[in-house]
């Protein structure tokens, strides 16, 4: 694990003021670039999804779908995409959630997910902890089950773990 934490992190770019000024960005086309950091990534991840015996992958738009459609593959699971709102073309459920100003909305086809399903969240980081707030009551709104939620980076001092914790109901999130 210590050994792919600094590979992973060794692939992970800081873009100072980055969308705007005095925030760092964390850039990880360089880690996609690199076969074997994604390669890693992806068992990784993989692995997570058999730890918790996911049936179903969901991936939070847009970086969440770059990093969970292989996941979905590798471990021979369904791949269902969670698109901010107005993107999907059929029957959706929409999820809105709080934003530091303002909100978003977040939508999954109602016909992807059902009682049965075991879902792993996936997606490249962990903030505030808002977009997956919403998607984990996105998935208990279809009727299924969290298997837990996986992210690439944690961002600790925003809190997300904590604002996520209750929605978790005592499934896992696993940041690498
Ligand atoms: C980023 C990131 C997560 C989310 C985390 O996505 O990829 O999905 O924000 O933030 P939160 O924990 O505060 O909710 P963004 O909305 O920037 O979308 P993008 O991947 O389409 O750029």
């Amino acid at each position: 694990m210590t050994d792919i934490r600094e590979l992973l992190l060794s692939r992970i770019r800081d873009v100072a003021d980055y969308p705007e000024p005095g925030v760092m960005f964390k850039d990880i086309t360089p880690l996609l670039a690199d076969p074997g950091a994604f390669t890693a990534l992806t068992d990784e991840l993989a692995r997570i999804a058999e730890r918790h015996a996911a049936t179903k992958i969901v991936g939070l738009e847009a970086r969440g779908f770059i990093l969970g459609a292989p996941v979905a593959v590798r471990a021979g699971l369904g791949f269902i995409p969670v698109r901010k709102a107005g993107k999907l073309p059929g029957a959706t459920l929409r999820q809105s959630y709080d934003l530091e100003y303002g909100s978003a909305e977040i939508e999954v086809h109602a016909e992807d997910l059902s009682a049965g399903d075991r879902v792993l969240v996936v997606d490249d980081v962990l903030a505030t902890g808002g977009t997956a707030e919403a998607s984990l009551q996105l998935i208990r709104r279809a009727g299924a089950e969290v298997a837990g939620v996986a992210v690439l980076m944690e961002l600790a001092f925003l809190g997300g773990r904590a604002r996520l914790e209750p929605a978790l109901e005592g499934a896992p999130l696993e940041a690498l």
